[in-house]
């Protein structure tokens, strides 16, 4: 999914995402079920990416409306025959229209969570709905620690900026019922997943944090990464399996 939400902290390759991560969109069918589309339905889909997710949501006769903030994923969906515009979640530019929200692997990208909550809740009809899935407090915990810990050896590179919120499960429920909805569950989900390579990884969904550095200093980083990750996430029989850890919640607007 090409979860994108705040402006300029990945820049999103479809060609690269298409290859690499659709692992994204494969592993998210528990929370299109979650969602239980129904017929004639009008629902919004936060950060659709490729449209994968939206199209599957559509085979239920309901209407997808799917926003994402990369021009090029946008593009990838209309060219599905998806309705699809470039917006951010904590600018949704309707009015009080949807029955539900669909989100995947999107809002942990949103670091004002309260903005993104308030202006779901303003789109959605009263009781409508919100099902969404993103990374929780634990999730790639390896993963943070090493690029910390590279971006640490090597003052030259600045400081680290965190682009992603992954938040403990007690204070999304907080957030969500501060926004006015009532939350039916949330829980998390500790799912290790299977990725090609983490070299590939680190270009589909951290080119952002790099971006200021030469190619050189570039690729150095990745391979510093790979190197203290290989003995933590890698094995010969599995390959790299990267250690997410899931947030599903599905919620009401009361
Ligand atoms: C995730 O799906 O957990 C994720 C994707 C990209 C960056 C960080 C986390």
């Amino acid at each position: 999914m090409a979860d994108n939400m705040q402006k300029e902290s990945n820049d999103w390759d479809a060609k690269k995402y298409h290859k690499h991560a659709d692992f994204v969109s494969n592993l998210a069918m528990p929370v299109v079920e979650l969602l239980n589309p129904q017929k004639g339905e009008k629902i919004l889909d936060v950060g659709c990416g490729e449209g994968t997710l939206a199209l599957e949501i559509e085979k239920s006769g309901a209407k997808v409306i799917a926003v994402d903030l990369s021009e090029d994923m946008v593009l990838k969906s209309k060219e599905k025959g998806l309705e699809a515009y470039m917006m951010s979640a904590t600018d949704l530019r309707f009015e009080q229209t949807f029955d539900a929200i669909f989100s995947n692997a999107t809002l942990h990208w949103v670091l004002t969570p309260d903005e993104a909550l308030k202006q779901m809740y303003k789109v959605l009809k009263p009781k409508g709905r919100i099902i969404a899935e993103f990374g929780g407090e634990n999730n790639i915990k390896h993963l943070l620690h090493a690029i910390k810990a590279v971006f640490e050896k090597h003052p030259k590179y600045g400081a680290f900026n965190n682009p992603w919120y992954f938040p403990a499960k007690d204070t999304y429920k907080a957030l969500l019922e501060a926004c006015g909805f009532e939350v039916i569950m949330i829980e998390t989900i500790v799912r290790p997943t299977k990725i090609d390579d983490i070299t590939h990884w680190l270009d589909v969904f951290a080119n952002g944090i790099i971006k200021h550095l030469t190619p050189k200093q570039q690729a150095q980083f990745k391979t510093e990464v790979k190197t203290l990750l290989k003995p933590l996430l890698y094995s010969k029989e599995e390959g790299w399996v990267i250690d997410y850890e899931r947030l599903r919640f599905k919620a009401i607007k009361v």
